[in-house]
């Protein structure tokens, strides 16, 4: 037993894998060779092979028949496990109680041959941060979570649920200034699904990323405004000292605007999960763009579901970006009105928007000594396949070999481990 506690000690002090880059970026391209490496062509970042971040799954390419041209190289190859409810990817060297943006990406392609794609639950350590389920065999999928480390490291952990193995294609950790996304604390979390980040550029599917926003999110085109006009400018758009989302200037140089006093739209989260005790956050982003005469007035009102969300009709300040927001119940449809004042002789403008689900980080995980101990064993001895995840949560997957306590804290540890020198 002596020999055991001494391993347990120096294990603990052994988790030099699979730390951030210079920027503090984690990127991984799930399913690579072992160890291998390449720069992205779009983004330019360098992307790494999961070897260090997960001990368990097995490699694949996607099938020939969903190759494209325009995949992108981390698409190509997937991680998946087909042993054990629980397989989780641990992300290390971080700051406990800093803000992280994890984001989560999946390309089924048909790698299994079984031309459906598997359903399955994504976690964030032992916090539900949602379903993964794709329409067909041919649809991608990402979702970012923003969140505070709770520790020095995050686990994503995939759980089979009885609906195929689960998979992942990609997985990327940025951090965010603590400034940022103040809805984001030690109890609450934000989740971004189905892409719901637009700028208003041109709808030609092009994404704004790093390094454009440093944070490394991802923008893509909105393209259900019906009779928008799209403008631009290419002077910088600064962020006003209120601003909390550091949306980037490229982002914001491009707005829509209307042929007629408002702009109408619906917006539907096409999201089964979402029901009335879900809760939407909404971010509405602004800036002019335009030259505004001294004749002419731009003013609005911002209309959501019937409540007008501005107090004093709206003005959007020339070149510096402002926002509106505010949380919703879910419903299965939104509708969003920008309607100009009596008194505007302009239309209304929008630049962008994000809308996430709220999410409550209720979980305490296991107490981090004992549980950073446990992957430390399980890292280098990745025999030990359930050994995945929090130790303790959920209670239906505790690592075999453990008992737990609740509120979580391991009582006593299998000497079977030991066996393992
Ligand atoms: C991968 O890199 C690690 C750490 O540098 C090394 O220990 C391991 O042998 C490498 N594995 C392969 C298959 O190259
Ligand atoms: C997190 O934010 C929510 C909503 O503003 C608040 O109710 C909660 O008390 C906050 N939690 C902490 C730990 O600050
Ligand atoms: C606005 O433009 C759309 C097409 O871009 C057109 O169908 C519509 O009639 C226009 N509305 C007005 C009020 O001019
Ligand atoms: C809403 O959905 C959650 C899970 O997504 C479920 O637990 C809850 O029972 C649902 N509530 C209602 C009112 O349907
Ligand atoms: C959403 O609501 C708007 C306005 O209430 C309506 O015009 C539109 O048809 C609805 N869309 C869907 C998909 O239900
Ligand atoms: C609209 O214009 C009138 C006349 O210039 C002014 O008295 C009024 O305060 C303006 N209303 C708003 C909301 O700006
Ligand atoms: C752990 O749990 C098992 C089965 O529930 C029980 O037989 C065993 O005595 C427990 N061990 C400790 C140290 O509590």
């Amino acid at each position: 037993m002596n020999l055991c506690v001494t391993a347990l000690l120096f294990y603990m002090f052994q988790l030099i894998h699979g730390q951030p880059d210079y920027l503090g970026f984690i990127s991984i391209d799930c399913g690579i060779e072992v160890n291998s490496t390449y720069q992205d062509s779009v983004s330019n970042m360098i992307y790494v092979s999961d070897y260090s971040f997960v001990t368990t799954g097995e490699n694949h390419g996607i099938s020939s028949d969903y190759v494209k041209p325009s995949l992108v190289k981390r698409y190509l190859n997937l991680r998946f496990f087909p042993h054990g409810a629980r397989n989780c990817y641990t992300l290390r060297s971080l700051v406990m109680g800093n803000k992280y943006l994890v984001r989560a990406a999946f390309y089924y392609g048909n790698y299994d041959g079984l031309g459906k794609p598997p359903v399955f639950d994504l976690y964030l350590g032992t916090n539900y941060w949602h379903e993964v389920s794709l329409s067909d065999a041919g649809a991608f999928n990402w979702m970012d979570i923003i969140v505070v480390a709770p520790d020095d490291y995050l686990q994503v952990c995939l759980v089979n649920k009885g609906m195929g193995n689960p998979f992942i294609s990609g997985l990327d950790l940025r951090p965010m200034k603590n400034t940022l996304y103040p809805e984001v604390n030690a109890t609450q979390s934000l989740v971004l699904v189905n892409s719901n980040r637009f700028h208003m550029g041109p709808t030609d599917g092009s994404v704004i990323r790093y390094p454009s926003d440093s944070h490394d999110r991802i923008w893509t085109t909105y393209n259900a405004i019906p009779n928008c006009i799209q403008i631009s400018a290419t002077s910088v758009i600064q962020n006003n000292l209120r601003d909390v989302y550091d949306v980037p200037s490229s982002v914001m140089q491009n707005a829509v605007t209307a042929n007629s006093s408002r702009i109408d739209f619906s917006w539907n989260p096409s999201d089964p999960s979402v029901n009335i005790s879900s809760k939407y956050f909404f971010i509405f982003y602004f800036a002019e763009l335009q030259t505004v005469g001294s004749n002419a007035v731009r003013q609005f009102d911002i209309i959501i579901n019937s409540k007008t969300w501005n107090k004093q009709p709206y003005t959007p300040t020339f070149q510096v970006t402002d926002y509106f927001s505010g949380i919703l119940h879910g419903m299965e449809n939104y509708s969003v009105s920008l309607v100009a004042t009596k008194n505007a002789t302009l239309p209304p403008i929008l630049n962008a928007m994000e809308m996430y689900l709220v999410k409550p980080i209720t979980a305490v995980a296991t107490d981090p000594g004992d549980a950073r101990a446990m992957m430390a064993i399980q890292d280098d001895f990745g025999v030990i396949k359930n050994w995945m995840g929090d130790p303790c949560i959920p209670k239906a997957s505790i690592w075999r070999g453990l008992n737990c306590s609740y509120p979580p804290k391991l009582v006593f540890l299998w000497v079977g481990w030991c066996h393992l020198y």
